[in-house]
């Protein structure tokens, strides 16, 4: 540890801490342009100049480690000087076009001008312009689909590029020219267009980069920030919707170190249309004459009761049918299934719509092997070794993605195995191409290179001396030798995995929709289990096997019940079991299911034979969907309710490591739309239920009463309980 004195105040810090981080700790502000404290240090700007006691020149604290007795100070005279001589050299070239800047009102360096620097200018010469077109005055340029460059306001930090090459891994922006005429720029014909690319926008500290879709929109200090949860996958970013009456004009992150580490991908970041989409639901439909016409909520609610009591009476419970879905939130599904279970009397309950390979429910009360993440995505970053499988990281889990990029650049080895190359074989150590399906002949080609070549750990493993001869027997048999053949891998590359494997401290397996819905599904979990445990990491933290969930409340949809054989926290159903949505198919065609009711899941885009599950779906007395837009299944559907949208309800969402998360409400639900769970409510009263629930925090409540793995959770700490972090 070592003893400083920063402004008069001592502190003890670890040794290798910076100035500017043992100032932080001590609640003293050091103005900064070029750190950043997820990228490497260059200390650029000059802007973070301390005075340290014996030391002629002043220092910069982002990149000066501190030493025993040091006494820095950060607001002599020397150092005040010094901060507005920086700033007045940045300012000899920026234009000062505040007015009309998109940065203004969040600008670090009006910010930091506005606090430091000169109320006089001494440059008289012409400021250095960059001409884009000489026929314009402006020197705007488009260089991505997403990104506006204005180099002029450029003040040459560097941290855009050095997040698209540290944190993203790419290599679509650089730094070009020398001296007065840097420039950050693109090839010529090559944008930028990599999945992370809006972060620049958010990364630069000034107007330099700014973002196609939200520029000359609106004032920033005109919009409202509303912190909440990204909906469009699992990863389940923190975000900030920056709204004004009832519209989204941009995200950006809310930095959750142990989530995002306050980075976005392009599609959370800018895939908002939908909410302010024109085509959005606005009230009810009934389809009278074959054409879905408005109709009053009264109306729809006792059409679609009156129908549901109908058909109970005549046929039973079980001829209705319910699919709930991952994209809303635990409190929706949690009420679904309790209408399903308790209103209408059956567990044909479901929301696996994309597959007809299901995976086995889990027979204890808590999460078990075939239901999501052992680790954290923190973790990811400090596995000595992680195997990807099955899995298009960058294009299913973004986020997570660029933890294993992170990994990478600690030092660890990543394994990529695929039935198609990805992107991420770019860091692969070892990247493999198996033909499609053969996931399981070479896993045991895999599991018999350990076994034969005794690379396994005996005393670790736990696995009994017989254990070991059975699996040495099925991996070795003359069936597995030749499905080998099949996979398209050699030999030599199953070696050299094989050899990683073996090798490393810890491993993390991450599997992704390929696996999920591989028709081997549980073999080839099960063959990743045998894996862990022959390699000895079955019971260290930064070791597991990880089934990456699609949708942003997947894991939240398993936890709540929407399942046919499991209640909320996974308890087990005590009578009959429902159908999952394979067999309610099924069982629509044999005349059994008469009506169905979809809450945000469109099967007809999702299910893998979309002309069966179309005339089937035809069959039914009636399909009620209720969603935001009219999804492929909606357009065939007798009655539409119009739900509300992630930005336009409160509730929570469970990511894919099992994180609980609060979503807050932006605006109210567009028109006469209403949020799901106040759908739900609706019905359940109109049938005679007591469905009284004043907000999604008295639902959650009751959902941490009945489900053991939810309970002890509280609405108003969401975010630092059970595996979380701190939430910035
Ligand atoms: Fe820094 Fe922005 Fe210039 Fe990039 S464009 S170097 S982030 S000021
Ligand atoms: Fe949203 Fe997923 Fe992208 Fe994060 S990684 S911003 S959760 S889509
Ligand atoms: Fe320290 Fe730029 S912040 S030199």
């Amino acid at each position: 540890m070592v003893t400083l004195t920063i402004d008069g105040k001592q502190i003890i810090v670890e040794e290798g801490t910076t100035i500017l981080k043992a100032a932080e700790k001590l609640g003293i502000e050091i103005p900064t342009f070029c750190y950043h404290d997820q990228l490497e240090t260059v200390g650029a700007c000059r802007m973070c100049l301390v005075e340290v006691e014996k030391i002629p020149k002043l220092q910069v604290a982002c990149a000066t480690v501190v030493s025993e007795g040091m006494v820095v100070r950060t607001d002599s005279p020397q150092v005040v000087n010094a901060r507005k001589g920086v700033l007045e050299f940045l300012l000899i070239n920026h234009p000062l076009d505040c007015p009309v800047c998109d940065k203004g009102g969040e600008c670090e360096l009006q910010n930091l001008v506005f606090k430091y620097g000169s109320d006089k200018s001494r440059f008289v010469e012409g400021k250095r312009r960059y001409i884009v077109d000489p026929k314009s005055k402006y020197d705007d340029l488009a260089i991505g689909p997403h990104i506006i460059r204005n180099m002029n306001r450029c003040i040459q930090c560097r941290k855009c590029v050095r997040f698209i090459n540290e944190i993203a891994g790419e290599d679509d922006l650089g730094t070009f020219k020398r001296g007065s005429k840097t420039e950050i720029n693109i090839l010529p014909d090559i944008p930028i267009d990599n999945p992370y690319s809006g972060n620049v926008t958010e990364i630069c500290p000034v107007g330099a980069l700014t973002s196609k879709s939200f520029r000359y929109k609106i004032r920033v200090w005109q919009t409202e920030a509303i912190p909440t949860v990204c909906p469009q996958c699992a990863d389940g970013c923190n975000i900030r919707i920056w709204k004004k009456d009832e519209r989204i004009y941009r995200i950006t992150s809310r930095r959750n170190d142990e989530v995002d580490e306050g980075f976005l991908c392009d599609k959370g970041r800018f895939g908002f249309d939908f909410v302010n989409h024109p085509d959005r639901l606005k009230n009810p439909l009934i389809k009278k004459n074959g054409k879905l016409s408005e109709a009053p909520w009264d109306e729809t609610i006792k059409f679609v009761t009156s129908s549901f009591m109908k058909i109970k009476g005549e046929t039973g419970s079980d001829s209705l049918a319910g699919v709930g879905s991952g994209k809303v939130t635990n409190e929706d599904n949690y009420l679904f299934q309790k209408f399903f279970r308790s209103v209408i009397g059956t567990n044909n309950i479901d929301h696996r719509v994309d597959s007809k390979n299901l995976l086995p429910s889990p027979d204890t009360q808590i999460r078990n092997k075939y239901f999501g993440m052992k680790n954290t995505i923190n973790q990811i970053a400090n596995s000595k070794l992680i195997l990807v499988l099955g899995c298009d990281l960058e294009k299913e889990h973004p986020i997570i993605n660029l933890r294993v990029i992170k990994a990478r650049r600690k030092g660890s080895s990543i394994l990529v195995a695929n039935p198609v190359s990805t992107r991420l074989n770019r860091f692969a150590q070892n990247g493999l191409l198996y033909k499609q399906r053969t996931e399981t002949d070479f896993l045991n080609g895999v599991l018999r290179e350990i076994i034969e070549t005794k690379q396994y750990d005996n005393a670790k493993s736990g696995f009994s001396s017989s254990e070991i001869e059975d699996l040495r027997r099925k991996v070795s048999s003359s069936d597995s030798l030749k499905a080998l053949q099949t996979t398209g891998i050699g030999a030599e590359n199953i070696k050299s995995f094989v050899n990683a494997l073996v090798k490393a401290e810890s491993i993390i397996i991450l599997c992704g929709a390929e696996i999920i819905s591989n028709p081997k599904n549980v073999e080839i979990i099960n063959s990743l289990y045998d894996l862990i445990r022959l390699t000895g990491h079955q019971d260290k933290d930064n070791s597991g096997v990880n089934l990456l969930w699609k949708h942003s409340n997947s894991q939240g949809t398993l936890d709540c019940g929407i399942l046919p054989d499991r209640l909320p926290g996974y308890v087990r159903i005590s009578g009959k079991p429902g159908l999952n949505f394979n067999l309610m198919l099924e069982a629509v065609n044999q005349g059994k299911i008469k009506a169905m009711y979809i809450m945000g899941s469109d099967p007809l885009s999702e299910y893998p034979d979309r002309e069966y599950v179309k005339s089937t779906l035809g069959k039914l007395e009636i399909l009620l969907v209720q969603d935001i837009l009219i999804t492929e299944t909606a357009k065939i559907a007798n009655v539409i309710l119009p739900g509300a949208s992630f930005a336009e309800k409160e509730g929570t969402f469970t990511n894919v490591e099992g994180r609980v998360q609060k979503l807050n409400k932006a605006f109210d639900p567009l028109a006469d739309s209403k949020a799901d769970g106040q759908i739900i409510c609706l019905l359940a009263q109109a049938m005679g239920h007591e469905f009284e629930y004043r907000t999604p925090k008295d639902i959650f409540k009751e959902l941490t009463g009945v489900s053991p793995i939810y309970s002890g959770m509280d609405w108003e700490t969401l975010g630092l309980s059970k595996k979380q972090g701190k939430v910035k």
